[in-house]
C-alpha cells in the first residue's frame, strides 16, 4: 500500500500540511541546519516505531528530540545550571545535549530506547522552527536516510533514500552545516559525537578537556555503530596522490588533479557543508567510470575537521 512521498513547500501551507500529517502519526522529513531529519511525534509510540521501521534502524539506538525552546526542554528533561549555560551559548544550533529524562516527560519509551537520559536539540533552521511551532509538540528526528547510509542534506537526497516510506518532505534547500549535531553528555562531560559545533569551543567554554564517550565494541552504547555513512564504493582515507582505481576527493590546494574537492581553499566549514553531497557525487562518478573506490585526501583533525573525519572513518569502516 505504499504511496508516493509528498514534496511540501517551506511556507505556511506546507507547514500546516506537515503538522496535520504529524498529528495523524505520519512521518515528515524536515530540513535542519545540520542534515534533514525524519520527524515523528515523540509522544506517539506508533509514529516513533514507524521512524525505526522506515530507516531500518536498530531499536536500541535512541533518537534525538527536537524542541522549539529551552522551556520545552525543561518539561521533558532536568536541565542543570551547567547545561543551561551551554544551552544559552549554542541553542538554537547544531548541539545536542544528553540530559536526565523526567519520568513525567510523556515521551514514547522507544525514543530513549529505555535509557534514563534523553538527547535534546533546538534546531536553528527557520523551517524546522516553524514546523515545531506549528506542530506544538516534541519531534523525534534521526537523520532522514536508511540506517547506515549517507545522511541527506537536500530534499532530493531524502526522496532518493525513503520515497514511498514516509508521508512527506519539506523542501528547505541544502543544509548549511552539512554534518550532524555535536552530541554532548554532561555530568561528567563527554563528547559522544563530534559534529557541527567544534569540540574545542565547548572545551574552552567549560574549561576542561572533553573525553570522547562510547565504545564501538559495544553495539548497545548509543551512537557508536562503527560502519555508517556508507556509499556503494569502498572508501580509502589519507590518499595524497591520484590512483587509477579510484575517484579522488581532495581537500585544500594540494590536490589540483582531484576529481572533486571538499574545499579548494581548505575551509573546514565549506568542506562539512559539501561532505555528504560529495560522498554521493563521488559514488555516482565511480559507478559511471566502473571504479569501486572513493579515495579521500587528508582533512585536518581540528574544529569541524573532527566531525568530517569521524564520518569518513565510519564510511571507510568494515561493513557487515
Ligand atoms: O544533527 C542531528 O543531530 C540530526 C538532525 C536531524 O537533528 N539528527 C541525527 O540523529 O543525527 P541520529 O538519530 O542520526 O543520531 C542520533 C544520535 C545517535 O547516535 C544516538 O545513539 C544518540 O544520538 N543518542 C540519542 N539519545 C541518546 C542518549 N540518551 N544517550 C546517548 N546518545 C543518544
Ligand atoms: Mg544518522
Amino acid at each position: 500500500m505504499s504511496q508516493d512521498t509528498k514534496l511540501l513547500s517551506a511556507d505556511a501551507d506546507g507547514y500546516a500540511q506537515a503538522a496535520a500529517l504529524l498529528r495523524a502519526g505520519e512521518l515528515v522529513a524536515m530540513p535542519t541546519e545540520t542534515v534533514y531529519g525524519l520527524a515523528g511525534d515523540a509522544r506517539n509510540d506508533r509514529a516513533v516505531a514507524a521512524i525505526f521501521a522506515a530507516k531500518g534502524r536498530p531499536k536500541f539506538n535512541p533518537l534525538i528530540v527536537h524542541l522549539p525552546s529551552i522551556e520545552a526542554a525543561e518539561e521533558i528533561a532536568v536541565v542543570s545550571d551547567a547545561a543551561r549555560e551551554i544551552a544559552a551559548r549554542y541553542w538554537p544550533g547544531p548541539l545536542t545535549l544528553v540530559l536526565p529524562l523526567r519520568p513525567d516527560a510523556g515521551l514514547s519509551d522507544l525514543v530513549t530506547a529505555g535509557h534514563d537520559t534523553v538527547a535534546i536539540r533546538l534546531p536553528a533552521h527557520p523551517v524546522a522552527r516553524a514546523l515545531l511551532t506549528e506542530f506544538g509538540g516534541p519531534l523525534a528526528a534521526p537523520s532522514a536516510n536508511p540506517s547506515g547510509k549517507i545522511s541527506p542534506t537536500t530534499a532530493q537526497h531524502v526522496i532518493d533514500g525513503l520515497d514511498g516510506k514516509i508521508a512527506a518532505v519539506i523542501d528547505g534547500g541544502p543544509c548549511v552545516v552539512g554534518v550532524e549535531s555535536t552530541i554532548l553528555a554532561l555530568d561528567p562531560p563527554a563528547l559522544l559525537r563530534p559534529g557541527g559545533v567544534a569540540a574545542e569551543e565547548i572545551e574552552a567554554l567549560i574549561g576542561q578537556p572533553l573525553p570522547t564517550g562510547g565504545d564501538a565494541s559495544k553495539p548497545n552504547a548509543p551512537g557508536q555503530l562503527k560502519s555508517h555513512y556508507a556509499p556503494g564504493a569502498a572508501v580509502l582515507l589519507d590518499v595524497t596522490a591520484p590512483r587509477p582505481d579510484a575517484v579522488w576527493i581532495g581537500f585544500g590546494g594540494d590536490c589540483p588533479t582531484a576529481d572533486l574537492n571538499l574545499s579548494p581553499s581548505g575551509d573546514l566549514t565549506e568542506a562539512a557543508a559539501n561532505l555528504f553531497a560529495m560522498l554521493r557525487k563521488g559514488d555516482a562518478l565511480a559507478k559511471t567510470r566502473g571504479l569501486s573506490t572513493l579515495a579521500f585526501a587528508p582533512v585536518p583533525e581540528t574544529g569541524l575537521g573532527r566531525a568530517i573525519n569521524d564520518r569518513l572513518r565510519r564510511a571507510a569502516a568494515p561493513r557487515d
